[in-house]
């Protein structure tokens, strides 16, 4: 199984950014982590992080008749990106949604999600493990 990971805006920041809230991990180390996960599973994970709202539209298209499954974090785009949902719709690949923090229990804009609607499950609050508990589900179930 070929899963690619894709992580948005500000992701990169991991370890720098507001650590109370997404931990001290830095991105390279959730990389690692990912990698070495997906490795003792004998999963094949290609990981991805953009700011940029077209770019993440790209990668999610090029998963098309690549990649059998998707885990993503839209970072700040989970909260206003069509775009991203409507390219999500379009591969019609299984996708996870991950969250760091718990976006349910903070503010009222990150209340909504439009990506959700294409996505077979969201993984929320549960830090960088989410990551990991979004690759085993689709293991699990795929
Ligand atoms: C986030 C939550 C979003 O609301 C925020 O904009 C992020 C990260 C998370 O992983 O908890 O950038 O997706």
């Amino acid at each position: 199984m070929k899963i690619k990971v894709i992580n948005g805006p500000n992701l990169n920041m991991l370890g720098i950014r507001e650590p109370g809230i997404y931990g001290v991990e830095t991105y390279d180390s959730l990389c690692e982590k990912i990698r070495d996960h997906a490795g003792s599973k004998g999963v094949e994970v290609v990981l991805y992080q953009s700011n940029h709202e077209g770019d993440l539209v790209d990668e999610i298209q090029n998963c098309l008749g690549d990649c059998d499954a998707i885990v993503i974090n839209p970072g700040a785009y989970t909260h206003t990106s069509i775009a991203i949902l409507d390219a999500a719709k379009a591969v019609s690949l299984p996708i996870v949604e991950v969250h760091i923090s718990d976006v349910s229990a903070r503010e009222d804009f990150r209340q909504i999600s439009y990506i959700r609607a294409a996505c077979v499950k969201t993984v929320s609050g549960h830090g960088t493990d989410g990551y990991l508990e979004a690759i085993d589900f689709l293991l699990e179930n795929n």
